[in-house]
């Protein structure tokens, strides 16, 4: 039992470390990167002022997973090459201002 535990335990720490990670972007960063790099598309796409897209009813996105997943597939479609705190910055502000994932 005590063996059990222990390992429920470091996944715990592995986990809120992982969690921490993500929660430490930076949402301004990813809204300058957004303007910079992602509005202009969307906006050609679907109009209104670049957010359209991630509140329309039928919004892809469910999870914050797949927000992530996304955030890459469109980053690699235009070859920006953003980093992978440039990534957790845009997730953050995406989700802040839009996804509300928990
Ligand atoms: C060349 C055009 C283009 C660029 C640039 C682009 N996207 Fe997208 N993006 C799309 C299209 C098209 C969709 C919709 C796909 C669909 O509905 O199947 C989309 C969908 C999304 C969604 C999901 C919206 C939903 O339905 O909930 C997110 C999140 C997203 N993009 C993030 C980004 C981010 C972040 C960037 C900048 C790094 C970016 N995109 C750059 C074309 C683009």
């Amino acid at each position: 039992m005590r063996k059990v535990s222990a390992s429920t335990t470091i996944f715990a720490l592995l986990f809120t470390t992982v969690a921490h990670g993500f929660l430490l972007g930076d949402p301004s960063n990813g809204k300058l990167i957004h303007q910079e790099k992602c509005a202009a598309c969307h906006i050609g796409k679907f109009g209104g002022d670049g957010s359209e897209i991630y509140v329309r009813d039928n919004r892809r996105i469910k999870t914050v997973e797949g927000l992530m997943a996304q955030v890459e597939f469109c980053d690699r479609q235009i070859k920006s090459g953003l980093k992978e705190d440039q990534i957790n910055d845009l997730v953050i502000y995406l989700n802040e201002s839009y996804y509300k994932f928990e």
